[in-house]
């Protein structure tokens, strides 16, 4: 362990680093007296109903007024506080290979269930939250996890994003309503703004096409067996194994509950906007029974994936800018200085490996090469700072660590047999 003393020695840097360059309070605020009209992504004029992620006989939302025009420019000034060398990750991840030579999905050895349930029917416990089980399909429907892995392998090999999509909506489901698939939820007359169209899924969230498929496929196998909060969790291990090649392989647990209720202001109040710094996102993971660990470790999944620039540029950029000025000439020369509807670019968040999640985010982070002050605000303690080191230097500590805590996020706030179902569809409740 002679690394830690270097390990603490660099936390202390970025600490310092963080006091003389941390990432102002972004001009928005975030609370809850406000509505999506004050959104941070898509305070946009309403798209053409084609662009919506579900299907147009839907009730067509209206969308939030205008963009307020923006106050920053693409301030580039140097940092003062950026690490003159980070030191070079060793290279443990193995490199990208040919989408054709994934790893075999090697099936998660399932636990014994205890006592045996006698009908072959998941039954929750009316009173109790559902207990979480591994192998909670193993009687009731036993291709479950297979047929949700066939629809995630064949979606993400064609295309990586939606794997990432698919991590970000675990995210998104559980931190709203618990991980009920209330994310999911097309409006209605009755309930036009749910959290789909709030405005950090709106239109950014993406992946849904893939649970539909993987939703009907389980509904021709096995009717109403198969939860759609269940579908994401395992969606997300599967994404999360694909897009590590292999190295992120974990059992998740099944027997979330549907929910009822999805409400685009609670989507708002609940998910932490990019802008946060760490004070902010701590408090809203300890909201859900996160810890600052699961925070740092959780951010790692910004090692894959895009950011639309209205994210990061225009009224959202931190005032002094969290990027490294290379790293933001190079970024913000892909978008517009205020992004729109119309024009709004996507940016890679990992620019090395924007396919492959691993531990190169936390380097990026060191680097200050990345995207949102709450990526840059995970330097700003020194606690925090050291957890980055450790990610970023530790072999397969990252790896493991986001195993855990993809399985604790999996268990936010679940429903009960009193205000859960199995939806048909998981598009509308039953
Ligand atoms: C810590 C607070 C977090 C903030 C403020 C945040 C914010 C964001 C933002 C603004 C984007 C870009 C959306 C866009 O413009 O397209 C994004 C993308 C993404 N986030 Fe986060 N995020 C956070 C935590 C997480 C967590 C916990 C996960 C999952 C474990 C996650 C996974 C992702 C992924 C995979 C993407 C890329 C999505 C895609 O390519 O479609 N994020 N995040
Ligand atoms: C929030 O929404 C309500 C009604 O939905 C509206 O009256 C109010 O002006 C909105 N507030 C803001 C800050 O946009
Ligand atoms: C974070 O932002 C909040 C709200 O703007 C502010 O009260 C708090 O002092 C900030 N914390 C830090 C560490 O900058
Ligand atoms: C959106 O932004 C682009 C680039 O800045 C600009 O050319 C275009 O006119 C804008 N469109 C709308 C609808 O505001």
């Amino acid at each position: 362990m002679a690394n830690l003393g270097v390990l603490v020695l660099f936390a202390s840097i970025g600490a310092v680093a963080a006091q003389n360059g941390s990432p102002a309070a972004a001009p928005t605020t975030h609370s809850s007296s406000q509505n999506s009209s004050s959104s941070y992504i898509i305070s946009f004029p309403a798209p053409s109903p084609s662009s919506y992620p579900f299907s147009s006989k839907t009730h067509v939302p209206s969308l939030p007024s205008p963009y307020s025009s923006p106050t920053s420019s693409h301030d580039t000034s140097p940092h003062k506080a950026t690490p003159a060398a980070a030191p070079s990750v060793p290279s443990s991840a193995p490199q990208p290979s040919p989408r054709g030579s994934t790893p075999s999905y090697i099936p998660p050895v399932v636990a014994p269930i205890a006592s045996p349930p006698s009908t072959p029917t998941p039954t929750p416990s009316p009173s109790a939250r559902p207990g979480l089980q591994v192998g909670y399909y193993e009687r009731s429907c036993p291709q479950a996890e297979k047929i949700i892995m066939e629809a995630v392998r064949s979606a993400t090999s064609k295309n990586p994003g939606i794997g990432a999509g698919i991590i970000r909506m675990h995210f998104h489901d559980c931190f709203v309503q618990g991980c009920d698939a209330s994310v999911l939820l097309d409006p209605t007359p009755g309930n036009p703004q749910p959290e789909k169209l709030s405005p950090p899924n709106f239109p950014s969230l993406r992946g849904f096409e893939v649970i539909d498929i993987a939703k009907e496929a389980l509904e021709k196998v096995c009717p109403g067996r198969v939860s759609c909060a269940d579908i994401i969790a395992f969606a997300a291990r599967d994404a999360s194994f694909f897009l590590s090649r292999g190295r992120i392989n974990f059992q998740m647990p099944g027997g979330r509950l549907d929910g009822r209720v999805s409400l685009s202001s609670e989507a708002f109040n609940f998910l932490p906007p990019p802008f946060f710094n760490l004070s902010q996102l701590i408090a809203s993971f300890k909201a859900k029974n996160l810890d600052e660990d699961d925070l740092v470790v959780l951010s790692g999944a910004h090692s894959i994936g895009v950011s639309h620039c209205s994210s990061f540029t225009g009224p959202l950029a931190p005032n002094p800018p969290a990027m490294d000025p290379a790293f933001a000439t190079k970024v913000l020369s892909k978008c517009p200085l205020s992004p729109n509807i119309s024009s709004d670019p996507m940016v890679m968040q990992d620019i090395v490996t924007p396919d492959l999640l691993d531990n190169r985010y936390y380097t990026n982070v060191l680097k200050h090469n990345v995207l949102f002050a709450s990526d840059a605000a995970l330097s700003s303690s020194q606690q925090t700072s050291t957890k980055v080191l450790e990610n970023a230097f530790m072999p397969n500590r990252w790896e493991t660590k986001f195993a855990k805590a993809m399985v604790k996020m999996a268990a936010i706030e679940l429903k009960t047999a009193a205000n859960g179902e199995i939806r048909r569809t998981c598009r509308v409740i039953n």
